[in-house]
């Protein structure tokens, strides 16, 4: 086996490349299908978990920055931009640096995890932050791409959902065949439209033999897809998919309806749960909004969507690390001790 050499070189004849496109990676891709043991147990099925979270800057929109920023390049542009909840930014961040793009970004004030902003920064982008929602952003950003030139690459750009769609062709490529379930969280619903996409063309070129159905999970608070109608104050812990008013809202609503599968809410109680049992259970440290994949699939189990012995795909979308203020204020505090092996002996109950 020879070194994975980044998702565009890996998956060349699938992708809107060219010889001319000056492919600009970090190495994304190839991330691991990790066996989720205690989750299997608990639904009787046979779970893996996509753990997108060891992408290049932990989340899987590296997947689509490899792409947006090679062709943004290819097309000649001096700068990008995009609105974000923070992982969006972190990526477009790298990537832009990476090929001498100047980046700029633009997040809702307050309501993006920590890790995510420091990242953004270290990246030397130029990033603003606005006092309104990630919606808001993204129309203030729709209107600068057009008006000026800078080049948008959320999700909205096509080549995005290209390259994120090469995550469903390596879950294919590691089981042998498309699983019968994927499971996914829902912010601006591109990452699910991909995931189908990918799902879509594999089958139709015979290499997968079935389609599974997709089940995308949104926070009760920031449901638009599931209430059908836009949410104006989305409100969630779960801060990468606090979106109210899709992008790509069309897009997943047909993945739904074409896979069979389903759009639903998960509160923000089954969200904090789902991440506990994926670090504690698993050993997978995750964000919360990735936990809405696991969150979603325990609860369409209870509803009995989930047959006996299914093969089943949960994507977790970012890392833990994302967000440690979020990580620690759910852990008890450390005990301080002196330098003293019987004090630590007595605090860890050895003694
Ligand atoms: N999980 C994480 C960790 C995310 O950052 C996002 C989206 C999603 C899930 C949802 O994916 O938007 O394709 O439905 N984050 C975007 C951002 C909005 O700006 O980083 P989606």
């Amino acid at each position: 086996s020879r070194a994975w050499r980044g998702l565009i070189e890996e998956y060349r004849d699938r992708l809107p490349v060219s010889t001319d496109t000056p492919v600009v990676t970090l190495l994304e891709g190839g991330t691991p299908l990790v066996p989720a043991h205690r989750v299997s147990e608990l639904v009787g099925c046979e779970v893996h978990l996509k753990v997108e979270g060891l992408n290049p800057t932990g989340s899987f929109k590296d997947r689509g920055m490899t792409m947006a920023i090679s062709k943004a390049v290819e097309e000649g542009a001096q700068a990008v931009i995009c609105a974000s909840t923070g992982n969006t930014s972190a990526s477009a961040a790298a990537y832009a640096t990476r090929a001498g793009l100047t980046c700029a970004v633009l997040v809702p004030r307050g309501k993006i995890a920590m890790g995510k902003l420091a990242q953004a920064l270290v990246h030397g982008a130029k990033l603003l932050q606005v006092e309104g929602s990630f919606d808001d952003c993204l129309e203030m950003t729709k209107k600068l791409a057009e008006n000026y030139p800078i080049a948008l690459v959320n999700s909205v750009n096509p080549y995005r959902l290209q390259g994120q769609k090469t995550a469903a062709f390596e879950i294919v490529d590691a089981l042998g065949d498309a699983p019968d379930v994927h499971c996914i969280p829902v912010g601006n619903a591109g990452n699910i439209s991909a995931y189908w996409m990918g799902y879509q063309e594999y089958a139709a070129d015979g290499i997968a033999s079935r389609r599974p159905r997709m089940l995308g999970f949104q926070a009760s608070g920031a449901a638009p897809i599931v209430n059908g109608a836009p949410v104006t104050h989305p409100h969630t812990i779960a801060t990468a998919i606090r979106i109210g008013n899709p992008a790509s809202w069309r897009l997943a609503t047909a993945a739904r309806d074409e896979s069979g599968g389903d759009i639903q809410a998960v509160t923000d109680r089954q969200i904090a749960a789902a991440y506990k049992l994926l670090a504690q259970g698993e050993g997978v440290f995750v964000e919360l909004a990735s936990a809405a994949s696991v969150a979603g699939l325990l609860q369409a189990h209870e509803q009995g969507l989930i047959n006996p012995g299914e093969r089943i795909v949960c994507t977790v979308t970012g890392n833990g690390l994302k967000d440690p203020d979020w990580a620690i204020s759910g852990a008890p505090t450390p005990v301080t001790i002196p330098i003293d092996a019987y004090a630590a002996a007595a605090a860890l109950e050895l003694a």
